[in-house]
């Protein structure tokens, strides 16, 4: 097979380990700089107090926004970086979630630009390099502290919408496991199912490609193997380090490659209800799966062979086809014990919203372009309602 160029972007420093959140000290301690920019949430803050408490006595002036919204909008982020500039920031740090590290990003990008967030949705609009910024994951996960992905709520149409860029890589990403282990059960199953869902996306993405495929499949075998356990046994060490493993490896698929339909369709279920984007993608997955899997029977196989090794390992059937249904029944058994509904009447989407939905996901034409089958409106509008 002849392969293809790709261009691979990764923060300068990835780090990787249980309680490697003391190497943020003492890298941060070297860089210089003096005044910086924290964003996180109020359930982190306990687990940061040390960190925060060592680099104030460093010298560093600190600033900590705490209060990011679940599904943060453009006009939250404008608020945000404005007072990211009253602070006269020199350097910012993301401590949470997909959308603290989003924020994070666009707050080091934007917080001296002369350019809007608003005029920089889609890949590529960003003119420049904004402050040092470092990501730290305590969902594992969204990925984006290896993404150049941001993802923002337009409030104009309602529609969530991504800034991909180069400028939004971060300089430095620590992935410690420890900051997952109070994660609580429901988050860490819709996030899990985030990270396995990227991991998948970008397997079987029309763009996919050998330097990531090798993070995707073993994203994929890690997450299946310990998803369940880590959603019971929330300080189960082993199962905590794997997922944030798997997730860092499906955050590094994203740059390259990215997602595709499941997560086209997922993002009117975030921008019009409100579900959390794990749960969204979780719900879709097994369905685009299926719709998918025709196209490239092959890889869809593969990706039941890396699910199915977690447990009884392969069940030696060679057709490509029933190996790929096999994968879907795994992901339906999943999302099943760690919680996920099936329906999206039990999110409380009505069926009347289908047409709206479908529209909406239309928009999303720079994953769906990714997807190894087209989905037409019609092709989004039956997924969805083979969700009821
Ligand atoms: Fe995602």
């Amino acid at each position: 097979m002849i392969m293809k160029q790709i261009t691979l972007l990764q923060p300068q420093k990835i780090v990787f380990g249980t309680g490697c959140i003391q190497t943020l000290v003492e890298d941060y301690k070297k860089l210089g700089y003096q005044r910086l920019f924290v964003l996180t949430a109020p359930p982190i803050l306990p687990l940061i107090e040390p960190t925060l408490a060592a680099l104030k006595a460093a010298g560093t002036n600190i600033e900590v926004f705490d209060q990011i919204m679940a599904e943060p909008t453009l006009n939250d982020f404008n608020a945000i970086v404005e007072k990211a500039r009253q602070f006269d920031a020199d350097s910012v740090v993301g401590i949470g979630g997909g959308s603290v590290l989003d924020v994070a990003k666009l707050v080091a990008a934007f917080v001296h630009s002369d350019q809007q967030a608003a005029d920089c949705f889609g890949i590529g609009f960003i003119k420049a390099k904004g402050l040092w910024f470092a990501c730290l994951p305590t969902t594992a996960g969204t990925g984006s502290e290896v993404s150049p992905n941001a993802i923002l709520l337009d409030e104009r149409d309602h529609l969530k919408k991504g800034i991909v860029s180069p400028y939004l890589i971060a300089d430095a990403a620590y992935v410690d496991p420890k900051l997952t282990w109070t994660v609580p059960a429901k988050v860490t199953a819709d996030t899990g199912m985030d990270a396995l869902t990227h991991c998948i996306e970008a397997y079987t993405n029309k763009f996919a490609h050998p330097t990531v495929d090798i993070y995707a499949l073993k994203g994929i075998q890690l997450i299946a193997a310990n998803l369940e356990t880590a959603v019971k046994d929330g300080k189960n060490q082993e199962a905590r380090e794997a997922l944030a493993l798997g997730s860092l490896y499906g955050g590094l698929c994203l740059g390259p490659v990215n997602t595709a339909a499941v997560h086209a369709l997922s993002y009117p279920l975030g921008g019009e209800f409100h579900i959390p984007h794990g749960l969204s993608n979780a719900i879709l997955l097994p369905s685009v799966m299926k719709f998918n899997a025709e196209a490239c029977p092959k890889r869809y196989a593969e990706v039941a062979a890396a699910l199915l090794s977690s447990t009884s390992g392969s069940s030696g059937d060679t057709n490509d086809i029933r190996l790929a249904q096999q994968g879907v029944d795994f992901i339906y058994r999943l999302a099943e014990a760690v919680g996920i509904p099936k329906k999206l009447t039990d999110l409380g989407i009505p069926q009347s919203a289908v047409d709206g939905m479908a529209k909406a996901a239309m928009e999303v034409q720079r994953l769906l372009k990714n997807n190894p089958r087209e989905v037409t409106e019609q092709d989004a509008k039956d997924i969805y309602n083979s969700l009821y």
